[in-house]
């Protein structure tokens, strides 16, 4: 063999030994795949091209001029997952801890913007010690250049992270511009300020699990929207997730034949509202019944379970299905609902991904936390992010639509083209009991149930609403899911654009 050739094996064999074989085999026994095999668990075999894999680091201090490894601690390249294209980087943590240096932000910032200039989704898997110490400002001002790229990316492509180890300090910020974070559970952390500085500065006592673990991010503080049990699931649950989404903002969703009948109809659903409105029920078997082969991809399955968001094909095309849930709460409107609904209902339309509203809600959480925490500026969001969505936008109420609560999930007034209501619906200004102890509080018992029976009459019903033209149809619930694909086919070739902005000031 030529000479040339030779050398040119062996030096990329050594680049894929990255930091070598002690540390892959401590990177083993922590439990963790290298950077190389999670991009090859996550994309489609054999399609994984790689870029920059001999780029050195360029600093001199504290020995690293007698320490250079090829590829710096970062992989990088494209490839595809069901058939197209990604681009992806992943932080090796057998090179430097996965820190970042300045050439290896160079690296991130290149498929970056490959990424926004081809229109492909994004993956970043990270697993790093954060900025790298021996190169000080010239790391930060990497983190900035990759902060600069997800934030002039966001709405053009799909940006997702993967959380497979530390992501601690400023590092955490990249993952947050991103649309969608997965972490492992046990495995990833994510943190402004580790246990220890924790420990000084307000003197809690906490372990890395408590403080930044998935379970936490996934459940408490919603920063993270999927929690996979293994580092295979999780990059499984990558894939599934970018079955749903369109590569770029300029193409339509992706098309999924299925031989399940637009037509089908439920009679289960006709028994699924129970006829005492305090009586909860379970939004997600509404939702599983009307999708495509009952699939349902949950968003943020575990935090602010009051309200469900989440993916789904209706006869092939992807949804976006936003819904109350009167399991939880009964499904009454609060901060972290609200965030996790608007930041949802934003995503699906900057992807052309249209809008599946389920309503059954009493209204905003009263109380103190919830008024001096901001649910007024909170709420809001919800609203702005249905008004200024232009996809097709179809709203079910099936049974509570009170007060501003009505108003906000996807009504008539705020912009949805269609609205259903079931015979089941109840639209008023809140329930009856609420609005009878109010208008009538000197009454006695007996006149108070007269008047709660004829409130029931004149307002617990969607009639009024009907003969005011602000539901389209009262439909029969077995009928949902033709209903609704009916209703999406119509709006398919919505035309409709806000006026010329810059941006718009979304209620943060
Ligand atoms: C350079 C680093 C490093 C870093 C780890 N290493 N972090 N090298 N810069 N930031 C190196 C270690 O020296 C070690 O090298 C190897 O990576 C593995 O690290 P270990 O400590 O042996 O691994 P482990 O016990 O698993 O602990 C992992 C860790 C810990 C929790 C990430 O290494 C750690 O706390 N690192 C520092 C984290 C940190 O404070 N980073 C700065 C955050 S501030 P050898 O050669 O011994 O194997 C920040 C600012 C960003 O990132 C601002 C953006 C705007």
């Amino acid at each position: 063999m030529n000479q040339q050739i030779k050398e040119f094996i062996e030096r990329n064999k050594q680049a894929e030994l990255a930091g070598g074989q002690d540390k892959i085999d401590k990177q083993k026994k922590a439990g963790k795949l290298t950077a190389r095999e999670r991009i090859n668990v996550l994309l489609d075999k054999g399609t994984f091209v790689e870029l920059d894999k001999f780029v050195i680091h360029q600093s001199h201090n504290l020995g690293m001029d007698k320490n250079f490894i090829d590829g710096d601690g970062i992989v990088s390249g494209y490839g595809k997952i069901d058939g197209r294209f990604v681009y992806v980087y992943a932080y090796d943590f057998t090179v430097f801890g996965g820190s970042l240096s300045r050439t290896n932000a160079n690296k991130i910032v290149k498929v970056q913007r490959l990424a926004l200039k081809m229109g492909a989704p994004i993956i970043a898997i990270n697993d790093s010690g954060g900025a790298r110490i021996q190169e000080g400002v010239g790391s930060l001002a990497g983190y900035g250049d990759i902060f600069y790229q997800n934030t002039i990316s966001s709405g053009v492509i799909p940006q997702i992270s993967v959380i497979m180890g530390p992501c601690a300090g400023g590092a955490c910020y990249s993952p947050a511009l991103t649309d969608f974070i997965f972490m492992v559970k046990e495995k990833s952390h994510m943190f402004v300020t580790g246990p220890d500085v924790v420990k000084s500065v307000t003197n809690e006592e906490v372990d890395k699990e408590e403080l930044g673990g998935a379970y936490t991010h996934s459940s408490k503080s919603g920063v993270s929207h999927f929690l996979g049990e293994t580092e295979e699931d999780t990059l499984m649950m990558v894939r599934e997730l970018l079955s749903f989404l369109p590569s770029n903002n300029m193409e339509d969703v992706p098309f999924c034949a299925t031989s399940d009948s637009p037509l089908r109809e439920d009679e289960n659903l006709n028994t699924l509202i129970p006829e005492d409105p305090s009586k909860p029920y379970d939004m997600k078997e509404l939702i599983d019944s009307i999708v495509d082969d009952r699939i349902f991809f949950e968003v943020m399955a575990n935090f602010a379970q009051n309200i469900i968001i989440g993916f789904a094909r209706m006869d092939g095309k992807s949804v976006g299905i936003v819904a109350n849930q009167p399991a939880v709460q009964a499904g009454v409107l609060d901060i972290d609902a609200s965030d996790k609904a608007a930041r949802f209902i934003r995503f699906c339309d900057c992807f052309n991904i249209p809008v599946i509203t389920l309503e059954d809600v009493p209204g905003f959480l009263p109380g103190c936390t919830q008024e001096h925490n901001g649910i007024i500026r909170h709420g809001a969001k919800i609203v702005y992010a249905y008004v200024e969505a232009t996809v097709p936008k179809v709203t079910l109420i099936t049974r509570k639509a009170y007060g501003g609560a009505y108003i906000v999930m996807s009504s008539k007034h705020t912009g949805a083209d269609v609205n259903f209501a079931y015979p089941s619906a109840e639209i008023a200004v809140m329930g009856a009991s609420g609005a009878v102890n109010i208008l009538y509080r000197n009454k006695t018992d007996e006149e108070k149930a007269q008047v709660l029976k004829e409130y029931e009459k004149k307002f617990s019903n969607p009639y009024r609403a009907a003969e005011l033209g602000y539901l389209d149809e009262i439909i029969l619930p077995s009928q949902t899911r033709a209903k609704m694909i009916q209703a999406l086919d119509m709006t398919q070739t919505k035309i409709r654009s806000n006026p010329a902005k810059k941006h718009g000031n979304l209620p943060l």
